[in-house]
């Protein structure tokens, strides 16, 4: 079987690349986890990869006059890895319209609310502030606009009485932990179609997209 070689772009701690070369180390799951690349050179992120044996590389935004350089550079160490396919795990720079364009359907990113609700920085603040009673996570194909494309699968979670940031932030992570490898998996095996702004998900998974957590966990 070939497995669907993805790159992966992170800025910080890494718990979700954790998730995708945690299922990515069982021979069976159809992707693998080729190159890992951060702006970032103190990302924890990066000790998570050489310890799971994968290749990283640091593309420093700073090194770069702009935007439009930097995502050149990103695109040619993901072409000079093999890459098919990119996943945004924690990845704290805006990409230009040009390299979301030349990865359409193949580049996906993963944000901690139920989109299209609070799109941007700090979601979990904005559910709270809201009196949402009802969080979660998104994971979608990226589009140009910020946290905006099909959305392939969801994961919610309750908000609880008395939760802050921290601990709403907690109880939603551990279900990104669990649809984003699910997300990467469904794509690699072929399931998930793309028909204007939404997807479609075929086969016996035609349900999976989404993931519902009860308050007892
Ligand atoms: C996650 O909450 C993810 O949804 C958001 O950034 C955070 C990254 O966390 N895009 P980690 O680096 O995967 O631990």
């Amino acid at each position: 079987m070939a497995r669907l070689k993805t790159g992966a772009l992170i800025s910080g701690s890494g718990t979700n690349l954790q998730a995708l070369l945690d299922a990515a180390a069982s021979p069976d799951y159809p992707a693998e986890i080729t190159l890992v690349i951060s702006n970032k050179a103190d990302a924890p992120g990066l000790a998570r990869a050489e310890k799971a044996g994968v290749a990283t590389q640091v593309i420093d935004h700073r090194d770069y006059a702009d935007r439009a350089a930097f995502d050149a550079a990103l695109d040619s160490a993901l072409k000079a890895a093999a890459c098919e396919f990119v996943c945004l795990a924690g990845f704290m720079r805006l990409l230009t319209p040009a390299f979301a364009e030349a990865w359409r359907d193949r580049l996906i990113n993963i944000h901690p609310a139920l989109l299209p609700s609070f799109k941007g920085l700090d979601a979990q603040a904005q559910a709270l502030a809201a009196g949402a009673r009802i969080s979660g996570c998104t994971v979608h194909f990226v589009r140009p606009e910020m946290d905006a494309g099909p959305i392939i699968v969801q994961g919610a979670v309750p908000v609880l009485e008395g939760d802050d940031e921290a601990a709403l932030a907690a109880r939603i992570l551990e279900v990104e932990h669990r649809i984003y490898p699910l997300a990467l998996r469904l794509i690699a095996d072929g399931r998930v179609s793309v028909a204007g702004d939404r997807v479609r998900i075929t086969g016996a998974e035609g349900d999976a997209g989404a993931v519902l957590i009860s308050p007892s966990g």
